[in-house]
């Protein structure tokens, strides 16, 4: 199995890091422990991690910030990915930001806070599936003015069904679709089949089943995962990755973790190799769990 893929054009190791979980409680204000962060920023790059995804949204700012001070200057391989169409209040509300006026002002946000001239990826963060009052057209044709004005290099799309990604081709070249998907929830199997057959990169979010939703340890507590674990001497969340890479060619994964163990064990997945038995064993977990919201 590759380890590498791309991003549109740009070669990407398989399994990147998701900097979400490094804001404070709630993705919300400064984490609680801002050097333990800056150390997990740090391992990352050191042990090959070339993909961060982040937001400006992401506490607002706190996490751009961290990554600004501690990789700047950054390494020349580093993809940094960020996303926009939310912004969040005083209270760390998060509210639609869909308007052009706003994400072009998120994508400028970004380029400050991140201090780089061009964005790798941005990702249309949708919401409601895209069907809002402001025209798809209008979205895109923002991100696409910005890409021709150099300071987007790709556009992603966030939170979408097969139905826009199939109208959203017709105006753009999409990179990147990023959706809720684990091996604990399921319900995107097609689109992932469509992103492999147009050549589009999967990246999940909430690859270990989301925080939100427990899914640490609901994988750790399913006996099918711990089986296929201890044959691998891997741990269940790293089984859950290494299923990820195997479901398909397309798939780039970001978890997220505030912790220098568990990036490692992460970035450890991509050498686990699952056979025929175990993978058919894995397709059976999850697919009778209730629907889980992203
Ligand atoms: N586009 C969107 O709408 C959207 C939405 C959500 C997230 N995202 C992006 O997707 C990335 C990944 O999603 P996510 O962070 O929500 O979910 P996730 O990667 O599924 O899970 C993160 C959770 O797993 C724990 N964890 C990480 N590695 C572990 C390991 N090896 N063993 C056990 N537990 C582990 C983390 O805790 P510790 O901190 O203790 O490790 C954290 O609680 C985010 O960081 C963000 O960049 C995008």
């Amino acid at each position: 199995m590759s380890t590498t893929m791309f991003l549109g054009d740009k070669p990407v190791n398989r399994i990147g890091f998701g900097a979400m979980q490094l804001a404070g409680p709630g993705v919300f204000g400064p984490p609680r422990d801002p050097a333990a962060a800056r150390a997990v920023l740090r391992r990352a790059i050191e042990i090959g991690v070339d993909h961060i995804d982040t937001s400006q949204y992401y506490g607002p700012d706190v996490v751009n910030d961290l990554i600004r001070e501690t990789l700047h200057p950054y390494p020349e391989n580093l993809k940094l990915v960020t996303k926009v169409g939310w912004r969040r209040d005083d209270a760390g509300g998060v509210l639609p930001a869909q308007w052009p006026s706003e994400l072009r002002a998120g994508v400028e946000e970004n380029l400050r806070s991140l201090r780089v001239e061009r964005l790798d990826l941005v990702n249309l963060r949708l919401v409601g599936g895209g069907d809002a009052a402001i025209a798809l057209d209008d979205q895109l044709g923002e991100l696409q003015t910005l890409r021709r004005e150099g300071k987007i290099d790709l556009i992603g799309l966030s939170n979408v069904e097969q139905p826009l990604v199939e109208r959203a081709l017709g105006l753009v070249d999409v990179a990147e679709i990023q959706n809720g998907y684990s091996i604990i929830d399921r319900r995107d199997d097609a689109l992932v089949d469509f992103a492999g057959e147009h050549r589009i990169a999967y990246v999940p979010f909430g690859p270990l089943g989301s925080a939100y939703r427990r899914g640490p340890a609901r994988l750790a507590a399913d006996t099918t995962l711990a089986r296929v674990a201890t044959k691998h001497g891997a741990t269940p969340a790293q089984i859950a990755l290494a299923w990820l890479l195997a479901r398909s060619d397309s798939m780039l994964l970001i978890p997220g973790t505030s912790s220098v163990a568990h990036l490692e064990e992460n970035m450890a997945a991509g050498a686990i190799v699952l056979d025929d038995t175990d993978l058919a064993a894995l397709d059976a977990v999850g697919v009778s769990s209730p629907p889980q919201q992203a």
